[in-house]
């Protein structure tokens, strides 16, 4: 078999055999497929698509490329969750340590973010002295100790999908539904999850744009995680406007704490509660959804969710004073709160465009390997279908320096469009 074939059969509309992608991607990882080729293979998959039965088979060849983890001897049921990735989204943050509250324990490798959309690990690293890079053993260690654990995608598992993952983000092959529900259930599968709440976020702010592309992707893998012997749910949860507030690294860790608290935007509070429902349900500590939610509430009100953030944050070798007293994470040289230019309805608050910004800012990266910084972002202080007065504060900036500040304010600005007609709020949840 040659790399080349496989590519000019994906580039000729034709259907690959698993043994074509078993070959391409074990090239792929010991280097014998160089990454021209399969940043080809990468464009003809997303100019002309797989069959389910190739996405699965490409999927289980990424899991099957490095390491798997095992974690019968930890836990009794290995639950997990997966964002697609959006603005704003810290969803993990406080959903991990509210379900391990309720006595359903769950150890996560998350990502970094990319592009427009945020990264768990970058929001974690906000905390001074947090650890993202346990190793398995440290990461076993913890899941039986504390029964939650939160820190980066080890390089062992599934390599395929780092080195792909990486080629995709510069050379446009991202948004690709094969690609995109191979990268992620590659992952979820190499990472020993028994049962998975998949989180596919769709609209302006999140790589499905249509509900129809992001019901085809959560469909699908739903199917691959079947094959493999998973248990998966997968939620479509709205991403035309941020989640929550806060857009920026430590302003959404700050976010999530008030969360777990039992406060924080009611949004983000309401998509939490659900996906807490959920993975309760899967990791069969609740009988239905109803009881889930009343468990995850709970756990918030109580103390006993921040309590765990707490335990966790100091397992990881976070300096804990932080989560304690949020006033103490730096805050950024310039906060400026920019005012309503006009009364009206909000119609939209375009999710990108307030990513984008958040990224010029500095709290994103426009390549794998520039800095973040953890104190800049936005506020964004309402949501579509909130009646505004001309005047009022639209949303504050966070900003290291004026010039970037500027743009910042000029771009989410626009973002922000109004109505004289009254706008009906987006659900939470598609489906
Ligand atoms: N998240 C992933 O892990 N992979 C993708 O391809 C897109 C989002």
């Amino acid at each position: 078999m040659r790399a080349v074939d496989i590519i000019i059969k994906k580039r000729d509309k034709g259907e690959l055999t698993r043994e074509e992608i078993e070959f391409f991607v074990q090239g792929f990882v010991s280097g014998e497929v160089p990454d021209y080729q399969a940043s080809s293979f990468a464009m003809a998959v997303l100019l002309n698509g797989m069959t389910p039965r190739e996405t699965t088979d490409l999927t289980l060849a990424m899991a099957a490329s490095g390491d798997t983890l095992d974690l019968s001897d930890v836990v009794e049921l290995a639950v997990d969750k997966h964002s697609s990735g959006g603005v704003g989204d810290k969803t993990s943050l406080t959903v991990l340590p509210t379900v391990a509250a309720c006595g359903l324990p769950i150890g996560k490798m998350s990502g970094r973010g990319l592009g427009f959309s945020g990264g768990t690990l970058d929001k974690l690293e906000s905390i001074p002295g947090y650890r993202v890079d346990l190793t398995t053993d440290e990461f076993k260690k913890q899941l039986r100790a504390i029964g939650a654990v939160l820190t980066g995608q080890s390089l062992a598992l599934a390599p395929a999908d780092g080195k792909l993952y990486t080629l995709r983000d510069v050379t446009g092959t991202v948004p690709s539904i094969p690609l995109i529900a191979s990268s992620i259930m590659c992952k979820k599968l190499a990472a020993g999850a028994q049962a998975i709440v998949l989180d596919v976020k769709v609209g302006l702010g999140a790589f499905m744009q249509t509900l129809e592309d992001a019901r085809v992707l959560a469909d699908l893998m739903v199917d691959i995680g079947k094959l493999a012997g998973r248990d998966v749910v997968a939620l479509l949860s709205d991403m035309n406007q941020p989640l929550g507030h806060a857009v920026g690294n430590s302003l959404e860790v700050v976010e999530a704490i008030e969360t777990l608290k039992g406060g924080g935007p009611h949004d983000f509070r309401e998509h939490c509660l659900h996906v807490c429902a959920h993975l309760l349900l899967l990791g069969k500590r609740a009988r239905d959804l109803d009881e889930g939610r009343s468990m995850a509430e709970a756990a918030m009100a109580d103390g006993s969710a921040f309590e765990k953030f707490r335990v966790l944050v100091q397992a990881q070798g976070g300096d804990v004073s932080y989560v304690d007293d949020t006033s103490k994470f730096p805050r950024a040289k310039f906060v400026e709160v920019v005012p309503a230019p006009r009364s009206g309805n909000l119609s939209q608050i375009h999710a990108r465009i307030v990513g984008e910004a958040a990224v010029i800012l500095g709290g994103g990266r426009a390549k794998k390997t520039d800095a973040i910084d953890h104190a800049v972002g936005l506020l964004i202080h309402h949501k579509v279908g909130d009646t505004v007065r001309q005047g009022e504060p639209l949303f504050t900036i966070h900003a290291s320096d004026e010039s970037k500040l500027a743009q910042a304010r000029a771009m989410v600005l626009p973002a922000h469009l109004f109505s004289s007609e009254s706008v009906a709020p987006l659900p939470l949840f598609y489906r």
